[in-house]
Parts: C-alpha cells; sequence; structure tokens
C-alpha cells in the first residue's frame, strides 16, 4: 500500500477534521502517502488532489466543517461519472479511497468498488441516519447545537409566554429531533417516523396547557410540514401566541464535542488498522460502544436506524 487518498462527500459534519488529522498522522507514521481530494467526488472528476502532510492537518481537529470542502455531484450518479473517477484514481496510482458521507456518499463508494477500487467508508453525516452504526459523526455535536440554542430560545420564550415550535435537521431520519426533544423536555415532537405524531403533537400540547404549561415547545423534524402555518393553527387553537423557529445551519457548525472528537480517533485508528490488514470495500461503525467493519454493501441494505425504543421510552412520559 503506497498511496490513499481521502475525501469528504454530501453535507459535512463536525469532527471530520478531526478524522482527516489522526488519519493523516497515521498514514504518515506508516510511511504512506496521504492525498486530500477537495469538493468530494465532484473535485475527484475535477482532479483536484492535494498531497497532505502532517502540516496541513496538526491544527484543525477542532474545526467544524471540513478542510478539504465537500459537494453534491450528481455527475457521480451516473456509470460514465463513476468511470471517470475510477480512471483519474488509477492514473494518480490511489491504492484506497477512503470517504466520509452518509448514505449518498456510501452509494457513490460502492459504484466505485465495482470498478474495482479498494474503499473505506466513514459515517461522516449529522443525521445519524446510517442504520448499520448506532452513531455518525457530528451528531452528537449537532444535538448539542440544536439544544443549546432551543435552551436560549426558551428563556425569552418563558418571559412572554409562548409557545414555539423549533424546527431541526435530519433529512428523513427523527434522530435529531428525538434526542433533542428528549434533552430540552419538549412537549411534543413531530417526526417523519411517526405518521400519528403532526395530529398527536396538538392533544399533547392542549394536555401540557391544561396542566399549566405557558409555554409549550414542540419539535419538528425538517421536511415534514410548514411550521410557521403549524404556528398559526396552533395560536388560533389555543389563543396562546406561537413563535416557529427554523435554526438550521447552525446546528452543522462550531467544535466537535468530545465525543465525537474521540469517535474521529477511534474510526481513524481502525482506518490505518484496516489499511494494514489489506481489508477493503467495508463501512467502519460503532456498536454497543465498539467500532467494527462491515461490508459496504451490507452497510446500505436499509436506509435508517432511528432509535425507536429511544422515542417508545420518550412518548411514555409525555
Ligand atoms: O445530511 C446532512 C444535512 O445537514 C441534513 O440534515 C440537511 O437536510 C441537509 O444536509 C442540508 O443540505 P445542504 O447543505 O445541501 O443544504
Amino acid at each position: 500500500m503506497k498511496n490513499v487518498a481521502i475525501l469528504t462527500s454530501g453535507g459535512d459534519s463536525q469532527g471530520m477534521n478531526a478524522y482527516i488529522s489522526k488519519l493523516v498522522g497515521l498514514l504518515v507514521k506508516n510511511k504512506i502517502n496521504v492525498y486530500g481530494i477537495k469538493r468530494g467526488f465532484q473535485g475527484l472528476l475535477d482532479e483536484d488532489f492535494i498531497k497532505l502532510n502532517l502540516k496541513n492537518v496538526e491544527n484543525i481537529s477542532f474545526l467544524g466543517g471540513s478542510v478539504l470542502k465537500t459537494a453534491r455531484c450528481t455527475e457521480f450518479y451516473e456509470d460514465k461519472g463513476v468511470e471517470k473517477g475510477f480512471n483519474i484514481l488509477k492514473n494518480h496510482k490511489i491504492d484506497c479511497l477512503v470517504v466520509l458521507g452518509g448514505n449518498g456518499s456510501f452509494k457513490g463508494a460502492l459504484n466505485l468498488i465495482d470498478k474495482g477500487m479498494n474503499v473505506i467508508c466513514i459515517p461522516g453525516t449529522i443525521d445519524n441516519d446510517l442504520f448499520y452504526s448506532d452513531i455518525s459523526l457530528g451528531f452528537d455535536t449537532a444535538v448539542n447545537n440544536a439544544v443549546d440554542t432551543i435552551e436560549k430560545i426558551k428563556q425569552t420564550m418563558l418571559s412572554n409566554n409562548r409557545g414555539i415550535i423549533v424546527e431541526v435537521m435530519g433529512r428523513n431520519c427523527g434522530n435529531i429531533a428525538l434526542n433533542t426533544a428528549l434533552s430540552v423536555n419538549a412537549n411534543a415532537l413531530i417526526i417523519n417516523e411517526d405518521k400519528k405524531s403532526i395530529k398527536n403533537a396538538e392533544n399533547y400540547v392542549k394536555n401540557a396547557i391544561l396542566n399549566g404549561v405557558e409555554s409549550p415547545l414542540i419539535v419538528l423534524q425538517e421536511n415534514i410540514m410548514d411550521g410557521q402555518k403549524l404556528a398559526d393553527k396552533f395560536q388560533k387553537k389555543f389563543k396562546k401566541q406561537f413563535k416557529f423557529e427554523h435554526i438550521g445551519y447552525i446546528q452543522r457548525g462550531g467544535e466537535p464535542t468530545v465525543k465525537d472528537k474521540i469517535f474521529a480517533n477511534l474510526l481513524a485508528i481502525q482506518t490505518m488498522n484496516s489499511i494494514l490488514k489489506g481489508e477493503f470495500n467495508i463501512a467502519i461503525g460503532m456498536q454497543k460502544e465498539s467500532i467494527f467493519n462491515i461490508p459496504l454493501k451490507e452497510a446500505l441494505t436499509k436506509e435508517s436506524n432511528f432509535n425507536k425504543n429511544l422515542y417508545e421510552l420518550y412518548l411514555s412520559n409525555l
């Protein structure tokens, strides 16, 4: 093994830089050349390669985002694009490509494996929607950011006796919303995985108000409904001011939490060990606090790892 390349793809997530920093250090120690490919699969097709060394990455582990930048590349959905990417990697004599990203990026990686490339995939997405792993890199920081922001919003809502609906990220997965709701003690939660949760939210809010709650708080997962319309509806129904906040990209920025930094380092150590053992075409993940490898194909057999037990527990106490 002489040359390894790394790229980050799809939505960036906190901890990607910590992972890059650790892995580059380990590869250099093992006398393996390492290249960064800028802007994910798009940068691969544009041959945007840079040689990485310790100097480039020594001081990046506390930064959010990705120093390699990221992109969503539609050209890579087509076989022509994948073939072109594969040939570019071959021309650069890359023996193994490391891909940090979510479901979409893993699918791109799988196509490269079919062409004959050695690939290792790392779960880098705030959504925590990769079914094979209990957790993905950036999820813990994103939830912490959402909670931090909502606690601030709550203070002003409480002072004004206003209800509040807060929309969080997660794409089609309710894990960010659920963990946020549990942390801020939300009165209702609306998620994709429970189609009745829209209807039920109204009852939960009604009961909360009857029990004396002056500022009901509803956590809404993105891509479900118009939060402003729901706030208007609740305002009319409960004769109380309701505000809507879409907290957006603040969830994806900032320094990774200690949990994400440790996870990033463990993922990098496992990557290095897999490279040394010649284990490729895998996704690395975490289950029950243990790091493990799974064939990439298997990692993609289901879409989501929504934590149903945790959701039941949350509902049982509303
Ligand atoms: O997949 C990560 C994520 O942050 C989702 O939670 C969100 O829906 C999406 O990316 C936003 O994507 P973009 O950065 O392209 O707007």
